[in-house]
């Protein structure tokens, strides 16, 4: 037996583990602006708050979880979360939240099991930032969220398609529901394997069907059988958008594969990417914190995903402002002690400064400068120790020339302003 990473399941080593960091970053600054404050909730949960949530007729419920029995006496089955909603909802409703305090807005950000065939942009273990909202039913706080995801776009400089539509809630759903049930019956000869499977565990789905495509494109619209409160509903978040400068288009075939959702739902696409093109996903979910045990709270949230959002940024290759390196070369016991200080002084700047060891000779020392691909070199050694100053070597150039320490900081900033 190969001791080789498991199918699916992906090592992320330097810039790719780099840009992921970044995003995690920029999505977090855009919390504190939102005032959305962060939950960390566990990795293992117990498989019937997925089956009661998620859903047992979705494809992640009944085919791609991870699950195994616990060695506790009553042999409990756990899952390793596919998603984050269900546990954010069951630990806002365990705090008590729902009832003392019912208006929160949390995030996170981890990793979540699927197990899905793998292709580029879609993993087994896989990174998702989200934002859930609670108690809030009015449709500002959709757009709210629409313009964070878009403010989110704008800061990483990239392009994305918003898609939105609306599903109606518990009143005018079913009929929507009857309809596709319907249709899908009339038309069953011409539909796929997977939608005859589909059409009576979860007729929806029979809308985003990439293979009955034309069918799909016939079915009857949830638009159309919105009743008047949710048409009011949908109308309104998309004046907020449209009134806030995110560019959508409605779609009618969004309809999610995941079962709690109602209204809003929306799923974004960025046009760097191939196949697995949906980095972010969401919409509203009225109603679950009250299937879940807790009070009537409404609820709405979506999902990042990072490996797509890293892999949408590396596509668009938008320029990240690097840090310039610096590889700080000591020689002699002396010079170390006083580099230490030098390079904490340097990362302040900001700098990115490495320390190389002062065990190798000075010819390795500036190898391995060059292998780490720093701009520049800072030499200090016992002749310039005694003169307070250091060797500063343009790694590119390949000049070098003495600086006096307390210029030191002063003339890496200029250079890196060049
Ligand atoms: P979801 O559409 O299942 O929604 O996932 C959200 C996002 O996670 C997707 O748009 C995609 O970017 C990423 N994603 C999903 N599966 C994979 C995979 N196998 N590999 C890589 N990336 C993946 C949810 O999970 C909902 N909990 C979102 C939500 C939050 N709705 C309301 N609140």
């Amino acid at each position: 037996m190969e001791l080789t990473r498991l199918k699916g399941f992906q090592d992320l080593l330097g810039t790719q583990a780099q840009t992921l960091a970044y995003v995690e970053a920029r999505a977090r600054l855009l919390m504190e602006r939102y005032g959305v404050s962060e939950i960390k909730i566990p990795m293992l949960e117990r498989i019937e708050l997925y089956q009661r949530s998620t859903g047992e007729t979705s494809e992640i419920v009944s085919k791609q979880m991870y699950t195994f029995s616990d060695r506790d006496e009553a042999g409990t089955t756990l899952a390793l979360r596919p998603e984050g909603t269900p546990g954010v909802v069951r630990a806002y409703i365990e705090a008590g939240m729902d009832r003392s305090d019912p208006e929160q807005r949390f995030f996170y950000a981890g990793p979540m099991f699927r197990r899905e065939r793998p292709q580029k942009g879609r993993y087994r273990q896989f990174n998702q930032f989200g934002v859930e909202v609670f108690g809030r039913a009015d449709p500002a706080c959709d757009a709210e969220l629409l313009v964070m995801i878009d403010d989110l776009r704008r800061d990483l400089g990239l392009e994305f398609q918003f898609e939105l539509n609306s599903l109606g809630h518990a009143g005018c759903r079913p009929a929507f529901r009857a309809a596709v049930l319907e249709y899908g019956r009339r038309h069953w000869d011409e539909l796929c394997r997977d939608c005859h499977e589909r059409l009576e565990r979860n007729p929806l789905r029979l809308l985003d069907c990439k293979i009955d495509v034309r069918l799909a494109e016939q079915a009857p619209r949830s638009l159309d059988y919105l009743c008047a409160e949710c048409r009011a509903h949908f109308d309104t978040v998309l004046d907020l958008i449209g009134a806030a400068g995110v560019r959508f288009v409605v779609n009618p075939r969004i309809v999610r594969g995941l079962d709690y959702y109602m209204r809003t739902t929306f799923e974004i696409t960025s046009t760097n990417l191939g196949a697995q093109n949906a980095v972010v996903a969401g919409g509203r979910y009225d109603g679950l914190v009250e299937v879940l045990g807790g009070a009537p709270v409404p609820g709405i949230g979506f999902a990042i995903g990072m490996e797509r959002m890293a892999l949408a940024l590396e596509a668009a290759r938008t320029p990240r402002a690097a840090l310039p390196r610096i590889a700080l070369i000591a020689l002699g016991e002396a010079a170390v002690r006083k580099a230490t200080q030098i390079a904490r002084e340097l990362r302040a700047m900001p700098l990115q400064v490495e320390m190389l060891s002062s065990e190798r000779s000075l010819k390795a020392q500036l190898k391995r400068a060059d292998r780490i691909g720093a701009n520049y070199a800072v030499i200090v050694g016992p002749d310039e120790l005694a003169r307070s100053a250091a060797q500063l070597r343009d790694l590119g150039a390949s000049s070098q020339r003495e600086v006096s320490l307390d210029r030191l900081a002063a003339e890496l900033s200029a250079a890196r302003a060049q």
